[in-house]
């Protein structure tokens, strides 16, 4: 199956930076018409500005996505604007680098609240224009999750907890959507370098060594959700690092644990180092 995205109303979250943004200047090549959404006003008209050079329509609907009555509206607002809904891309999202024993519950509940809840009642919120518009075509939902969905990344733990919740939810509805025909889509990236790590991550003090300076552009991330929709495929890990572990967890998961405790004992082993060679001599 191949979808013809042309003139399809598409809803973008997350759209004001990073994976969001390339993925939405991507659907406007290809004639998508986008409702694109983030907090930032300011950046959200950027980007819209840039769609609408590519020639596509597009417009910006600012909402907080942890707040239901901004969810609610921006939905609405939407279809009044468009005249519907064929697929809404789940994007918005943010992170937490740290140990779980010295985090705090507002981060889990945050991590929970945007990873998750958002995401979560997003759908709920689309499905009926989503149900209306299988009636001539085959909507879908695209849910950019992380390789922390599939397995518990150390320093990342409330990160994974939100993460795996929503790869969850994503198997669950996939099966109870199938007989609407509507397609729940999986994408996992791995580290990803966002456009501001400082407004991405709620905590970064993570105590084991990711590789955010040569991770991976979100071009490549953008590319594998517009992929994954218009070929309808069902779960994309993408990137080197994503796809190993994701691979490996199938194949050798005792290996990828060895892995990930050795990048662990690595960080620490290094921090050490480090201490002693700050260390004044007498
Ligand atoms: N970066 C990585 O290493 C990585 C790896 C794997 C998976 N991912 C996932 O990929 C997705 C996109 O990540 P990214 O790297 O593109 O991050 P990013 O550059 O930080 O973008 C996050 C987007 O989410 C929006 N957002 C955050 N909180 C929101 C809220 N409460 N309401 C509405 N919008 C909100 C932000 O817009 P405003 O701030 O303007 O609201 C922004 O547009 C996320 O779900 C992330 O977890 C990222």
């Amino acid at each position: 199956m191949r979808r013809d995205l042309r003139g399809r109303v598409v809803l973008v979250t997350g759209a004001s930076r990073g994976i969001g943004r390339r993925t939405a200047e991507r659907l406007a090549r290809l004639g998508a018409r986008l409702a694109l959404s983030a907090r930032s006003q300011d950046e959200l008209a950027k980007i819209v500005g840039e769609c609408r050079a590519l020639g596509a329509e597009a417009e910006a609907f600012p909402a907080d996505l942890t707040k239901p009555e901004d969810r609610a509206r921006i939905v609405g607002d939407a279809v009044a604007r468009f005249g519907g809904l064929d697929v809404l891309v789940n994007c918005a999202g943010v992170g937490s680098f740290g140990e779980f024993s010295t985090s705090t519950p507002d981060i889990v509940r945050r991590s929970m609240e945007v990873n998750f809840f958002a995401q979560a009642e997003m759908i709920r919120v689309c499905h009926p224009h989503l149900l209306k518009s299988a009636a001539n075509w085959q909507p879908a939902v695209v849910n950019v999750a992380s390789i922390c969905g599939r397995w518990g990344i150390p320093s990342m733990s409330e990160h994974c907890a939100s993460k795996h919740a929503f790869v969850g939810l994503t198997e669950a509805l996939r099966g109870e959507f199938a007989r609407y025909d509507i397609d729940v889509l999986l994408v996992l990236p791995g580290v990803v370098r966002s456009d501001d790590l400082n407004r991405h991550m709620l905590r970064n003090d993570g105590k084991i060594y990711l590789d955010f300076d040569g991770a991976q552009p979100p071009e490549e991330v953008a590319d594998a959700v517009v992929r994954s929709l218009l070929t309808n495929r069902t779960e994309k890990a993408c990137g080197t690092a994503s796809w190993w572990v994701w691979f490996g967890k199938r194949m050798f998961p005792r290996g990828v644990r060895f892995f990930m405790q050795r990048k662990v004992w690595n960080w620490h082993k290094a921090e050490g180092e480090r201490r002693k060679a700050d260390k004044p001599t007498a």
